[in-house]
């Protein structure tokens, strides 16, 4: 037989002395009273009961229960019968200053790039794979394990990279990471730990590269991006130690890295003993051509492959990969313990079962279609109401710029956008100076049904053209 818990145990952090000056119950009182007011006991937080307080106190119950009801009594707490004792949503708290920036209003149409739609995200295969990971996992595997990460993990990877994406990768050489921002950040300390200095970003880049970079101790170079991709042949003067390069699909410019770019930044490798890092974050999404292989593949000994769940999965998933020469892997596996002693290893099996199980594959596909679709219903849209205007970069990935004709100001656009809740970036954003370009929108659609599509577009050109009044 068993003695059944009636109430569900609470913990709660009270100190008392006793033989002190107050008595048991006042000091009780005290610092229930201190923590409601600054607000360390939120509104709607869950007390233990009184039986449940009195047992962890080590005092009679009577005590706990004429605290509670002198508490309740001064509008601290709700104490109801048959309920759980909890913080008045109602007791006063001292005002505190925040520094939390509010979130803005949610975009009426929302094209922010590099999003993939998360509502499509899909959650019962994942479910599925969680649930047959913890279910296989040992007692063992619930310990920290190898700072690379889970061996299951990396031996799907490997696979899978070396079949889609021409990556040539043995799973000793993967790091899991948090995601692509952490790998960098991984990659930069351990560069900078072997007498790096400088770091060669592409401009446009992403500006919190940058701040990265410098974050690291690391000087940034910015290289120019041309149609042909990052513009290899300045690498040469520049005198950094290593690049970060997205050749698939620069990001944010949309263009591919040109076979002989490819081959001065390989030569430039090998000339100045560098390192690459390849961020490859949307080279899955491919809509008329087959996809350009990775770089790693033609020297796997001078690139440190780097990819992520961010765009096939979802960013909250939080998981991406660091495919590294071998040389290098176990400087990035010591730092990424430093780091955070790894990644939770509950998730990063079940990647590897939803690779192992095709669901992988299987969600790309449908979301290649419906991406495809999604980009030719927004281009077709852009080209009837904004004629004059050019799309660039290639057919690829999850957004599309579109470069308006000259005299237009992306900032009144901008203004008259944000007035009517339409959310995009702009080339622009991702520049730290300012170059004399024309206004160039970067629309994500991955995110945008397709009617949706449609009106925000037509939303969108009216913004411009009264911009442009
Ligand atoms: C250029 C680029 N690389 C990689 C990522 C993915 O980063 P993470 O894996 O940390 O989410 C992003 C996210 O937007 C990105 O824009």
């Amino acid at each position: 037989v068993s003695l059944k818990e009636t109430s569900q145990p609470v913990e709660l952090f009270v100190r008392i002395e006793r033989g002190g000056g107050t008595t048991l119950g006042a000091q009780i009182e005290d610092q229930l009273r201190t923590g409601v007011r600054t607000g360390v006991l939120r509104h709607g937080t869950q007390l233990p009961s009184t039986r449940d307080l009195a047992r962890q106190l080590g005092v009679s119950r009577r005590i706990v229960v004429e605290a509670y009801t002198q508490l309740a009594a001064e509008g601290y707490l709700d104490v109801r019968q048959g309920a759980r004792p909890r913080v008045a949503a109602t007791a006063l708290v001292e005002a505190r200053p925040s520094f939390h920036s509010r979130p803005s209003e949610r975009p009426r149409y929302d094209f922010q790039p590099s999003r993939p739609d998360l509502s499509a995200f899909p959650r019962h295969a994942w479910l599925r794979s969680l649930r047959r990971a913890l279910s296989e996992m040992t007692d063992e595997d619930l310990g920290y394990g190898d700072p690379r990460g889970v061996e299951a993990l990396r031996d799907a990877l490997a696979s899978y990279l070396g079949r889609v994406r021409g990556v040539v990768a043995d799973p000793d050489d993967i790091v899991i990471t948090a995601g692509f921002t952490q790998g960098l950040n991984v990659v930069l300390r351990t560069l900078a730990s072997r007498g790096a200095t400088r770091i060669a970003l592409e401009a446009p880049g992403n500006r919190e590269y940058v701040t990265i970079v410098e974050r690291t101790g690391l000087g940034p170079v910015p290289i120019e991006v041309d149609t042909l991709g990052l513009r290899a042949d300045l690498l040469a003067g520049s005198d950094a130690d290593a690049v970060v390069v997205t050749p698939a699909h620069q990001h944010p410019a949309g263009v591919v890295l040109s076979r002989e770019r490819r081959a001065e930044l390989l030569g430039w490798l090998r000339e100045r003993d560098a390192v690459a890092v390849e961020d490859d974050y949307d080279a899955e999404y491919r809509y008329e051509r087959s996809p350009v292989g990775a770089l790693q593949g033609l020297a796997p000994d001078r690139i440190v492959y780097a990819g992520s769940a961010s765009k096939t999965l979802a960013p909250g998933v939080r998981l991406g990969w660091l495919v590294a020469p071998t040389w290098l892997v176990d400087d990035l596996a010591q730092e990424k313990h430093l780091s955070d002693r790894g990644t939770s290893r509950i998730e990063q099996r079940a990647l590897a079962d939803f690779i192992e199980r095709g669901e992988h594959d299987r969600h790309l596909r449908r979301m290649r279609a419906v991406y495809r679709s999604r980009r030719n219903t927004l281009v077709a849209a852009l080209e009837e109401a904004l004629p004059g205007s050019a799309i660039h970069g290639v057919a690829a990935g999850l957004h599309v710029n579109i470069v308006l004709p000259s005299g237009h100001s992306e900032q009144a656009i901008r203004r008259e956008a944000t007035a009517r809740r339409i959310a995009f970036e702009t080339l622009a954003d991702y520049r730290a100076d300012a170059p004399d370009e024309p206004a160039t929108l970067m629309l994500g659609y991955a995110q945008m049904s397709e009617s949706a599509l449609r009106a925000g577009v037509a939303e969108l050109a009216a913004a411009i053209a009264v911009a442009a009044e």
